[in-house]
């Protein structure tokens, strides 16, 4: 059996036509069932779901045998595990959930005045490792906020002077006012996959791999 990890929503419905790349049709609709288990055309193959930002700890210790996570996410868990998430491949960037992570502010906050002026800003962010590399590398002094979710609200409500988050349409920042002042990189979704069983099941997985490499989105 292989066990594939993904987490509802964009990830899962950017995923489908790369697993039907690999001749696999997941059963059932996410969005309907309650279960996290879900079956496909293949008796091989599974799809387990769970958070976004569960999914590399899934595939790094097993849980799964592959998985789809955005860069973000990735980068986030490798520093939370200290540089060493050992035991996963990343050997492709499936070009899928694009979107940019970026600094934003009020529109009435004058960032560029606040940096030059050496000020220490507030940043609200759920990228905190993302967020203290980007101002480290700028040598801007931060104080970062750890949020979970909403970080639109902080700049709104007093709690920041800015946020790091994804943007994509640039929607979610014009309904709340914000503007975006710097992006700090492009985010795309990566296959990852436990080494481990890469060695076990190299067979079916490579060929899984390489569908999945034919099918990329431009
Ligand atoms: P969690 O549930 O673990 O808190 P999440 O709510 O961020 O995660 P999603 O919103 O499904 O999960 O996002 C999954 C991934 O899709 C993100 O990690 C990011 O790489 C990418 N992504 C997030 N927002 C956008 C967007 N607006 N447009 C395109 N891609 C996005
Ligand atoms: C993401 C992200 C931004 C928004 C940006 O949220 O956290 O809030 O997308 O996209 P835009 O620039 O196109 O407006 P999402 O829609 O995934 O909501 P969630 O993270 O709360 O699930």
């Amino acid at each position: 059996m292989i066990t594939l990890a993904l987490s509802k929503g964009r990830i899962f419905e950017e995923t489908l036509p790369l697993l039907q790349a690999a001749g696999i049709t997941v059963l059932e609709n996410p969005e309907k069932s309650r279960k996290l288990i879900l079956a496909t055309n293949s008796p091989e193959v599974q799809v387990v779901l769970v958070r976004a930002s569960d999914v590399p700890t899934y595939v790094q210790y097993g849980g799964a045998d592959l998985g789809v996570a955005g860069r973000d996410v990735l980068i986030e868990h490798n520093h939370a595990l200290g540089g060493n998430a050992a035991g996963m491949y990343q050997p492709l960037d499936l070009n899928i959930a694009r979107c940019r992570m970026s600094v934003a502010v009020r529109d009435d906050f004058d960032y560029a005045r606040a940096v030059k002026q050496g000020s220490r800003i507030r940043v609200a962010t759920k990228y905190t490792e993302i967020a203290r590399q980007h101002f480290a590398d700028k040598g801007v002094h931060v104080d970062l906020i750890k949020l979970y979710g909403s970080m639109e609200l902080a700049p709104l409500t007093g709690l920041a002077d800015a946020i790091v988050d994804l943007v994509s349409t640039g929607n979610t920042l014009k309904a709340n006012r914000l503007v975006e002042v710097e992006q700090i990189m492009d985010i795309s979704s990566r296959l990852v996959v436990n080494q481990a069983a890469l060695k076990l099941k190299r067979e079916p997985l490579r060929r899984m791999i390489d569908a999945f490499a034919s099918a990329i989105p431009k």
